[in-house]
Parts: structure tokens; C-alpha cells; sequence
């Protein structure tokens, strides 16, 4: 689908995506502008388990493929 992730991928954009969006990975991890952030539904559980595993996670961190 139309998640970050693929439209990176879309785009030539180099944003590694291990495990294809099944939530086995944080290699899709990404920094969201702040105004844009905002905006996005709220993480899941198994999300945040992920993301606690990405190294320089920010606040505004979130996991490409689950930014729809
Ligand atoms: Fe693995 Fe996003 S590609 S969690």
C-alpha cells in the first residue's frame, strides 16, 4: 500500500524496509516534520516496541511503514 515506506521506495529514496511493513524491524524508521506529526493517528503498541529498538529515536520518530 501507499504507506511511507513505499512511496520512499516509490521515489528512489533510501529507507531500507527489512521486513516489508510486518513489524518485525525498525530499519524503515523515520523523522516526521513536527507540523506533520501532529497529524498522524497515534502509534500503536507494537509500533512503540519496534521504534524502542531503532538507534537515534527522536520524539518525532516513527516507522515509515506504518505512516499511511
Ligand atoms: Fe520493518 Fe517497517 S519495514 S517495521
Amino acid at each position: 500500500g501507499d504507506n511511507v515506506l513505499y512511496l520512499a521506495h516509490k521515489h528512489g529514496i533510501d529507507l531500507e524496509g527489512a521486513c516489508e511493513a510486518s513489524l518485525a524491524c525498525s530499519t524503515c524508521h523515520v523523522y516526521v516534520r513536527s507540523d506533520y506529526y501532529d497529524k498522524l493517528p497515534q502509534s500503536e503498541e507494537r509500533e512503540d516496541d519496534m521504534l524502542d529498538m531503532a538507534p537515534m529515536l527522536q520524539e518525532n520518530s516513527r516507522l515509515g511503514c506504518q505512516i499511511i
